[in-house]
């Protein structure tokens, strides 16, 4: 452990959130694109490597009370802080460890699934080799990990303004500001018209949106250490894993390339980690959310049937093709928004179809990022909850100013002036009630459409 990763987290709170990416749900749907058929997420036992305060694994324990899930990060505080928002949100069935991961192992095969987001890039290789002996310790016959981590070649350049960044920030200037000394640099530039000139500004004002506290942690944490798709799949290898596929489906689609990158890769059919590699080199990606297994897991090619076990979640709206399909399916799926629906249900809503064909629709839309597979249904309440209130957790997260989780594990912001809205959905108020209130105010409108899209997504009980 450089001592400067252990101080910052162990000085300051890591801005924690959810992502769903490292959902179980979604890592087991999408683990089927790379043939790897993993456990059954709701009794599972799921490993969080890095877990700050715990925003993202304590709404998938209440998610699943009946899985058994530990948490492990190095900073006491952020543990402390996980543990006390896991009692006060009454989540029994996680164990929180505060423990340096150089020096702790789980015993051996005991995880289904193991998530690490927001590490592997931000350690040192000390600390990236002990996350990866960890998996293949750890991990289950047919488990999987899912790794985020910074790519390259994407990175190339955001390397030089961090580097940059860093440097001026500690002129009289920038008053230990990032965002200062991004606005320092940004007004430098003005004027500029070359290509390099105009991707710096456009990589200038993505890290300004971020935020002071987010950049203090990423971009400018103190090691970031984006690595080629190749070197990490070397890393897993000799590390006895290997690589399954990418969490998010859509962003290693061949579809998104230029065209003549796409008349490339065909021939290349027979190595898709190379495949793999080049469209990072095509696209200029900068992250990754891989999945990886033991090397001595079974990975086959799922039937239709199999895949037809999955639920389905519209990222987007589906557009009319003409492929009567397609349309289909589309029609089906968007009559249902915004239920995460099984994929056996919708097949048999769109009779007229051969099954396997939909399949086939079904999975073309998930990798053009249309469609999301998840192992989880989901379904919204059918009306609004008579005495609505938020789940124990969410309201804690409300409460200190936190986003909160949707039911598909989304982080949502909540503006100040719907939170007062909120903070009176206690259980307590009836629907009524809290339209009164908020006709004195004149919110009516917005309060109403605030609560509806509040039970769409799962957020009232
Ligand atoms: C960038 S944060 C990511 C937090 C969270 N997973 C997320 O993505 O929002 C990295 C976390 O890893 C923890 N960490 C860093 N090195 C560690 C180590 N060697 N052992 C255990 N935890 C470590 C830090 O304390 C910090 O909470």
């Amino acid at each position: 452990m450089t001592d400067s990763v252990a101080a910052i987290y162990n000085r300051e709170d890591y801005p924690s959130m959810s992502h769903p990416t490292g959902h179980p749900s979604i890592m087991a749907a999408s683990a089927i694109f790379g043939g790897l058929r993993t456990s059954h997420v709701p009794t599972s036992r799921i490993l969080e490597i890095g877990c700050a305060s715990g925003h993202h694994i304590l709404p998938i324990a209440a998610a699943f009370p009946d899985a058994s899930l530990t948490a492990v990060d190095l900073s006491n505080h952020a543990i402390e802080k996980a543990k006390s928002i896991a009692q006060s949100a009454k989540i029994t069935n996680v164990q929180f460890l505060c423990a340096d991961i150089k020096n702790w192992r789980p015993s051996a095969h005991q995880y289904d699934y193991i998530i690490a987001h927001g590490f592997f890039s931000w350690v040192d290789d000390e600390a990236k080799s002990a996350l990866l002996d960890i998996c293949q310790h750890a991990l289950t016959p047919n488990g999987v990990a899912m790794i985020s981590y910074n790519t390259q070649p994407g990175w190339a350049l955001r390397q030089p303004l961090r580097e940059m960044t860093n440097a001026l920030r500690h002129m009289p200037a920038c008053k230990n500001s990032s965002i200062l000394a991004l606005d320092l640099i940004e007004s430098a530039m003005e004027g500029t018209d070359t290509d390099y000139g105009k991707y710096l500004i456009s990589l200038i004002k993505d890290a300004k949106a971020k935020g002071e506290q987010q950049l203090k942690f990423d971009d400018l944490g103190p090691i970031n250490d984006p690595c080629y798709f190749s070197q990490f799949v070397q890393w897993c290898q000799a590390a006895g894993l290997k690589y399954v596929s990418e969490s998010d489906i859509a962003l290693s689609n061949p579809a998104m390339l230029p065209e003549g990158a796409k008349s490339l890769l065909p021939n290349l059919r027979n190595d898709p980690l190379l495949q793999q590699q080049l469209a990072d080199f095509f696209t200029g990606r900068t992250f990754r959310t891989s999945l990886i297994c033991r090397a001595d897991a079974n990975l086959w090619q799922p039937t239709w049937e199999e895949v037809a076990e999955y639920s389905i979640e519209l990222l987007m709206p589906i557009p009319a093709t003409g492929n009567p399909i397609t349309d289909r399916i589309a029609e089906v799926i968007h009559q249902q928004q915004p239920d995460c629906v099984p994929m056996r249900a919708l097949l048999a809503d769109i009779q007229t179809c051969d099954p396997e064909q939909a399949v086939t629709v079904i999975l073309q839309l998930a990798q053009l990022g249309i469609l999301r597979l998840r192992s989880i249904p989901y379904r919204r309440l059918q009306s609004m909850p008579e005495h609505p209130r938020l789940s124990l957790l969410n309201e804690h997260y409300l409460k200190a100013g936190l986003s909160i989780v949707d039911a598909l594990h989304n982080p949502c912001k909540i503006a100040p002036s719907d939170r007062k809205v909120l903070l009176n959905c206690n259980g307590i108020n009836s629907f009524d009630d809290i339209m009164r209130q908020c006709a004195e105010e004149k919110q009516v409108q917005s309060a109403h459409a605030l609560l509806q899209f509040m039970n769409d997504r799962g957020l009232l009980c």
